[in-house]
């Protein structure tokens, strides 16, 4: 069925001429009743094909994220030359091992409303993995190769009166992704419909060139299709009422530019993420012929030389991740509650910014980082016109990249929370005299389209871009890694700060650890799991620490974005050439979105509202006890004492002797004998300010459920997500948990996935069972349209039951 998204405004404007008024454009969803399969069937764009036996799926869907996960599929022989390797080997699940390559086709039949001769129809596709041919009525009306890129197409003049046939062809070819790239149409697919005088798509761009606390210039450029139209633009706060409107009165060609002032306004930042409207009304006469929202911050951005960067006035260092666009077990299908359960995870955390490597982001995470107050670096691509796998980007450069920069920057140029644009990362075209042209080329059109941000590459060959003159002609210069090479960086080019584009490649396994605990890279065991006491890295990274020394010590860094906030499907380096490694290894929280150890070192200095005490290992040794088993704190304490069943280890407190010492408590040559571990942070004056501990666990005895919201919307979309765990009889948390569990859902949901963040786990997203890992996993649960109560029951054998009950509302 389709969703009907009619946008009635009640104009709160004073001129009676207005009410009443009734808007011209509706937006329809095109999100149910699609048909799907997978296969070529050169016959399928015809609309009498008969497509009755294919699978009714929704949209956003990703064909390929059920599985199963396969050895064989996309295994690549390769040297990863970025990663310094020299000989090829065989690298298993670098695409995730899950079936994406191939071709794919979505069907609908469009059911349009009865449309006027002066209405136009436009079709916007967010994002289809990959190639998108789209038909309509047996004929081509439109194509796209980048599977990351937003585009539409008018097809108004395609569309018969009734019975109108859609059918979207996709294609996926080996070879051509480091990472699980996904399959399918797994972003929404839009139909618009408007009149003929209306504003054209991605037509309003706003921007504030005056943001002060006092007031600002709020800038708009509305191009228009139709002669002789009044555009009225009206500024609502961000309670809906109206502070400002203004009719343009200049108009160069088709594009009506009005500067309208805010006194006082409220600035956008991440702490304070103040959202206005604008709303621009297009009339024909007195006839409203059009309605567009557009929601937009008022912020100022400046980037200066041995200054760094600054919001609003304030100099700032960004706390940054970098995230790639799955979404764990619900693979790459985009699902606003995910999107914002992740970024929920990541606030907490302290983290400001977001890195969307490396291609476009899904509007609804640039919505969510607008609302929730994330800073937002937006990258378009991992290859130029040199390749990094063979059916990469490289294929598309020459012919659409510019469109690609050109539909990045007009689809998402109104979000407040973008401050940066990324035109590539670590591309080979870091070499050669070439490459430095088409880093020209790529950033003077992001400049001719958006002249008020800066652009950055993700640099790895930091030595070829400081003699070439790659690095130099950058606005932002931004590293990969490579922290001793910062101070070179800076006084060879010329901007006068350095950006760590890409920090960390830290790998550890969430509640894994390994003895003995020694520093060191591409360190490799045979459960091909890393170690949680967070000091293995690769042999192109580094540690957390490292980065933070620069972060603290050099004013010139404009800050970082950590590779990366969670772990995603595909590139499981240190294991990428050993099954059934499929899913990294770098996230600093799992696949299914717990939080590792790493999380409470970023935490300790990011968040600065809320105190971090955090132990680290489990105590759940058994047959090591007598064994030294390093115990360490992550804190925002500067010193704490540390007992072992009431006995004192002694007092520990940061220095600057090793970036280690500087950032962690450790107490190095702990013996482990089962009890209680506790740990008491101690303020400047040696006092007591907090408490935390770990307990040795009895066996597993109980089911404990906890869901992040236990109150969802009864859209069919909504997600609970319940993180499940065991306690042994006394209620201590069983950290080494393996049990294998069976979900059930009953009432107003369904079962969606589940997922225990192993890296090397075949079991399926998609089926009621899987393993405990680290004593730990998460059930997702979606909502229906209905709305009730849902509960969610596990069981497992020897084990009581968990039963939890969600509610889903209207
Ligand atoms: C970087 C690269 C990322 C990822 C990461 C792993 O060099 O930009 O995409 O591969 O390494 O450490």
């Amino acid at each position: 069925m389709l969703r009907f998204k009619t946008i009635f405004l009640t104009l709160i404007i004073s001129s009676c001429a207005y009410l009443n008024a009734v808007a011209q454009r509706t937006e329809i969803l095109l999100d149910e009743g699609w048909k799907f399969s997978k296969g070529s069937f050169p016959t399928a764009a015809e609309p009498n094909f008969n497509d009755k036996a294919w699978e009714t799926v929704s949209v956003p869907h990703d064909w390929a994220i059920s599985g199963p996960f396969d050895k064989e599929i996309d295994k690549q022989i390769t040297a990863i030359t970025q990663n310094g390797e020299k000989v090829a080997s065989e690298k298993t699940g670098r695409t995730g091992a899950l079936p994406y390559i191939g071709e794919g086709w979505y069907r609908k039949n469009l059911n349009l409303p009865i449309l006027k001769p002066n209405q136009k129809v436009l079709l916007q596709i967010d994002g289809a993995m990959s190639e998108p041919r789209v038909y309509l009525n047996g004929k081509l009306v439109g194509q796209w190769n980048y599977g990351y890129n937003y585009f539409y197409i008018d097809i108004t003049n395609d569309l018969k009166s009734n019975g109108n046939q859609l059918a979207i062809h996709l294609n996926n070819k080996p070879k051509s992704s480091r990472w699980y790239p996904g399959a399918g149409l797994y972003r929404n697919v839009h139909l618009i419909i408007k009149d003929e005088k209306s504003v054209d798509q991605w037509g309003i761009t706003v921007t504030t060139p005056i943001a002060k606390k006092e007031f600002a210039k709020v800038n708009i450029k509305t191009k228009i299709t139709g002669n002789n139209v009044r555009l009225v633009t009206q500024i609502l706060d961000q309670s809906g009422k109206q502070i400002a409107i203004d009719t343009a009165k200049s108009f160069f060609g088709n594009e009506a530019d009005q500067n309208i002032p805010i006194s006082n306004p409220n600035l956008w930042s991440p702490e304070a993420p103040y959202l206005y409207t604008s709303v621009s009304s297009v009339y024909d006469g007195n006839v409203l012929k059009d309605v567009v929202k557009t929601r937009f911050g008022v912020r100022e951005i400046s980037y200066q030389a041995n200054k760094g960067f600054s919001l609003n006035g304030q100099v700032r260092k960004f706390k940054g991740v970098c995230l790639h666009h799955d979404l764990g077990p619900l693979g790459t299908a985009i699902n606003t509650a995910a999107l914002r359960r992740q970024l929920t995870i990541l606030k907490e955390m302290g983290c400001d910014a977001i890195r969307s490597s490396h291609n476009m982001p899904s509007p609804e995470q640039l919505e969510l980082c607008d609302e929730m107050g994330f800073m937002f670096l937006a990258e378009s691509f991992d290859e130029w016109a040199k390749a990094k796998v063979e059916n990469g980007y490289h294929l598309y450069f020459d012919t659409d990249a510019e469109k690609d920069i050109v539909n990045l920057v007009k689809a998402t140029k109104n979000h407040p929370c973008i401050v940066m644009w990324s035109s590539g990362n670590e591309v080979p075209d870091q070499f050669g005299a070439e490459g430095v042209k088409r880093a020209k080329w790529l950033q003077e059109i992001f400049h001719r389209e958006d002249p008020t941000r800066p652009v950055t590459v993700g640099m790895d060959q930091v030595k070829a871009t400081m003699q070439s003159g790659f690095g130099a002609l950058l606005d932002v210069p931004g590293l990969n890694y490579r922290v001793h090479l910062y101070n070179d960086a800076y006084t060879a080019f010329p901007q006068g700060f350095i950006l760590g584009s890409e920090t960390a490649s830290t790998v550890s396994s969430r509640g894994i650890y390994k003895f003995p605990v020694v520093k060191g890279f591409d360190k490799q065991y045979e459960d091909f799991q890393s170690s949680s006491y967070d000091m293995e890295y690769c042999s192109w990274s580094n540690l957390p620490d490292d980065d933070f020394v620069m972060q603290d010590d050099k004013p010139w860094v404009i800050g970082e974005f950590v590779w990366t906030g969670f772990d995603y499907l595909g590139e499981p380096t240190p294991y990428d050439t050993s099954w059934p490694s499929r899913s990294s290894y770098f996230g600093i929280s799992d696949l299914a979105g717990l939080p590792k150890d790493r999380y409470y070192l970023y935490k300790s200095r990011w968040n600065k509202t809320e105190a971090t005490l955090h132990i680290l290992p489990h105590w759940n040794w058994e047959g090591r006890e007598g064994q030294t088993t390093p115990v360490f704190v992550y804190t925002s304490y500067d010193s704490a004492e540390l007992f072992l069943n009431g006995k004192s280890l002694g007092i520990r407190k940061k220095d600057k002797s090793s970036p280690q010492n500087r950032y962690r408590l450790m107490w190095m040559d702990v013996k482990y004998e089962p009890g209680t571990l506790k740990v008491v942070a101690l303020d400047s004056n040696g006092k007591p300010v907090k408490e935390a501990q770990v307990k040795t666990a009895g066996k597993p005895a109980k089911i404990i459920l906890t869901a992040d919201r236990n109150e969802i919307t009864a859209d069919g979309k909504d997600l609970s997500y319940v993180t499940v765990s065991v306690v042994d009889k006394n209620g201590n948390i069983c950290p080494t948990a393996t049990d294998q569990l069976n979900f059930e859902v009953t009432g107003a949901g369904k079962f969606k996935a589940v997922c225990n963040g192993d890296a090397t786990s075949l079991e399926s997203f998609e089926m009621p069972t899987m393993k405990l890992f680290s004593g730990k996993l998460v059930v997702t649960i979606i909502s229906d349209k209905k709305g009730g109560k849902i509960q969610l029951n596990v069981k497992g054998k020897s084990l009581t039951s968990g039963l939890i009950e969600i509610v889903s509302t209207k």
